[in-house]
């Protein structure tokens, strides 16, 4: 994987990333007291969990999130006890054993391709114990043309950082642009641009691939509050679980 689009800003991931799936993903993690992260990224999600004592086996194929995330934790023993950070990609992780959950927090639109989407979510199955969970989220409300608009803005300090963020949709990828912006005392100091892409994909075809790896889905959300998905919602936030007997 060459460009998975965060390569050039990954140090600044984290001043917009904040998520508001702890909780939601805790609760389905505490049960074996496990989980593995798919894209873990700089360890928004996974770092929360571990510090409540989930042992979480992380997939993060994009070396300078993975720099962020080990800098996260190097300081402390406790969280190292915790995690296990793989090099690796969806489709070609090994962890060399199954668990009863797995998530893919903000992740699933990275998947380009129908054929990307079932090679994925077939080694994620591999991975499940029969009866094991899926949870992830898909951001259906992205993925149309946007021009690029400021996004977000964050202070820290005397520097201010500004996220701008558009996109074309191409046929059934969505081509990024995000600009990040550095600020202090009113004069702009740097300016890092990045390329990205998206998968666009549908409800229909999120099912279609569960169905062909294997899965069955339990329940769908439209928050992380466990409220229910209403059909065309912008996001949806799917439970399946592995066929097979336990
Ligand atoms: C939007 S970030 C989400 C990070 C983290 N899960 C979170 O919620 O903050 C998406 C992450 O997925 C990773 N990623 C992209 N393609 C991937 C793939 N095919 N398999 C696993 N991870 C991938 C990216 O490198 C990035 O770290």
């Amino acid at each position: 994987m060459s460009n998975i689009g965060y390569e050039r800003t990954a140090h600044l991931y984290d001043l917009f990333g904040l998520k508001p799936n702890v909780d939601f993903y805790y609760h389905y993690a505490r049960e074996s007291g496990e989980a593995v992260d798919v894209g873990s990224g700089t360890g928004l999600v996974a770092i929360p969990l571990a510090e409540r004592g989930i042992k979480v086996f992380c997939v993060e194929p994009c070396a300078s999130m993975r720099k962020v995330f080990l800098q996260r934790v190097r300081a402390n023993p406790y969280l190292k006890k915790n995690l296990n950070l793989l090099a690796r990609d969806a489709a070609s992780f090994d962890f060399g054993r199954c668990f009863d959950f797995c998530f893919l927090s903000f992740m699933f639109d990275h998947f380009l391709s129908v054929d990307e989407r079932i090679d994925s979510l077939s080694n994620i199955s591999r991975h499940l114990n029969p009866g094991g969970r899926l949870v992830f989220d898909v951001y259906f409300g992205y993925m149309k043309d946007e021009a690029l608009n400021l996004s977000g803005e964050v202070e820290a300090g005397d520097l201010v950082y500004k996220r701008y963020i558009g996109g074309k949709v191409r046929g059934k990828v969505k081509e990024y642009t995000i600009v990040f912006e550095t600020w202090e005392k009113g004069e702009l100091r740097e300016t890092i641009q990045q390329t990205s892409a998206a998968g666009i994909t549908d409800w229909g075809e999120v099912h279609d691939a569960l169905r062909k790896t294997g899965f069955v889905v339990t329940r769908e959300f439209r928050d992380y509050e466990f409220t229910p998905y209403r059909e065309g919602g912008e996001l949806l936030v799917i439970e399946a679980y592995k066929k097979g007997d336990k």
